[in-house]
């Protein structure tokens, strides 16, 4: 395994530290070869340099990494939030990760704000289109400062660009022996990109016929997540919706802190993808050892099934479920213990795991 690490701003350096501790040793206990290389951009490097992410990195990276692990950017002294564009967009769109995979699973029942809900009820998947929508920063503003002032912020949908997100949710949940996809928008609104949405969802499912598709509306969709999560395997959206979509699943897993995700392509080069925590820079937390670094470290564990380890996946995953469920928790899931005693207890427990099912 090859990583490039970007810490970012805010929570972000404080989550990826206890998430490189983990990788490197739960590599070390599965004897994985594994080498993080760490970069410094953000905002610290933008204001004292120019230097967002220097452009070649989005054609190299994808080849001489294995994967890359991102805390999260964002910081009041970039008000326009200039870096965090260029950064997390940049190599979303400019390494073409169109696919942006998002698990909403719960480690421990009592996590979950809804009321009677065990873990196996908060099991699925959303894929979340990544590269277009309102995303595309294209549209402007005429007469600023006016009684007339208008803005307009497009949002673009290809045939290319729905076909592979829609394909990536439909080969996940046959990977995984899953029933149904479930594919929303908000057709009865927006036609024209609806349209379209639905007549891929169509044919692509036809080529799947083990899986039932379904179409929820998005405003349907939140309240039926809400009411029922259980009935949910694989729900595929475009960007807006599932940027939404997800913070709201997030707090089903207990909150920001505990959602992961992965963004990836069709690369053929071994790169498996962009990691990342679906929180931010949680500005309001930072510096004070307090943020929650479960997120970061479950991202460690999807990058580890993704390249294939999946003991060592699975002994991370089990690893945060032991810390949750011995209660080493940060306040947001109302312990008292910090971001790095956190981290700790995950490695004790990989190393405790690991151990009892007979070696490394
Ligand atoms: P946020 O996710 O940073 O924070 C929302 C709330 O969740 C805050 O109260 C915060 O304290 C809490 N929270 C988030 N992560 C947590 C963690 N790990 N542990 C404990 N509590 C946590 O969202 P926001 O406040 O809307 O955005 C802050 C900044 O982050 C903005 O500049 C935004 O653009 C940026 N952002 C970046 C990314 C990214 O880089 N991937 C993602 C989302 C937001
Ligand atoms: C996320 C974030 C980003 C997004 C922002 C920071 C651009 O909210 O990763 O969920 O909207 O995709
Ligand atoms: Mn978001």
């Amino acid at each position: 395994m090859r990583i490039a690490a970007i810490r970012g701003d805010g929570i972000g350096p404080e989550v990826i530290e206890q998430a490189v501790r983990v990788l490197r040793t739960t590599a070390e206990i599965h004897s994985i070869d594994c080498r993080v290389d760490e970069y410094p951009y953000g905002a610290d490097h933008y204001l004292s340099t120019g230097v967002t992410m220097p452009a070649e990195h989005f054609e190299q990276w994808p080849k001489e990494y294995t994967a890359v692990l991102f805390g999260a950017v964002g910081d009041r002294r970039v008000p326009d939030n200039a870096h965090a564009k260029d950064i997390i967009l940049g190599m979303r769109t400019r390494m073409n990760l169109f696919a942006n995979c998002r698990p909403v699973e719960l480690v421990h029942a009592d996590l979950c704000p809804l009321k009677g809900v065990k873990e196996s009820d908060i099991q699925f998947t959303v894929f979340r289109e990544n590269t277009e929508d309102c995303y595309i920063h294209s549209g402007g503003v005429m007469r600023m400062g006016t009684a007339d002032e208008v803005a307009i912020e497009n949002a673009v949908h290809t045939r290319v660009g729905v076909e592979r997100i829609v394909r990536a949710a439909f080969e996940y949940a046959a990977a995984r022996g899953c029933s149904s996809v479930v594919m929303s928008d908000k057709s009865n609104v927006m036609q024209n990109a609806g349209d379209l949405w639905q007549r891929v969802f169509r044919e692509v499912a036809a080529e799947y016929p083990a899986l039932s598709p379904r179409h929820l509306l998005i405003d349907a969709l939140h309240a039926e997540v809400l009411r029922d999560p259980a009935q949910f395997e694989v729900i595929v959206t475009s960007n807006m919706f599932g940027d939404i979509l997800t913070d709201m699943c997030a707090q089903l897993q207990g909150g920001m802190g505990m959602a992961a995700s992965v963004s990836y392509g069709a690369h053929t080069t071994g790169f498996t993808g962009l990691y990342e925590p679906v929180h931010g820079s949680a500005p309001d937390i930072a510096g004070r050892c307090i943020a929650n670094p479960l997120g970061a470290i479950l991202c460690v564990a999807l990058m580890l099934e993704r390249h294939g380890h999946t003991r060592a996946a699975s002994s991370v995953f089990s690893a945060v479920r032991q810390s949750v469920t011995d209660g080493v928790r940060t306040r947001d899931l109302g312990g008292e213990s910090s971001t790095h005693e956190v981290g700790s207890a995950v490695i004790d427990a990989i190393t405790t795991i690991t151990r009892t099912e007979g070696g490394g």
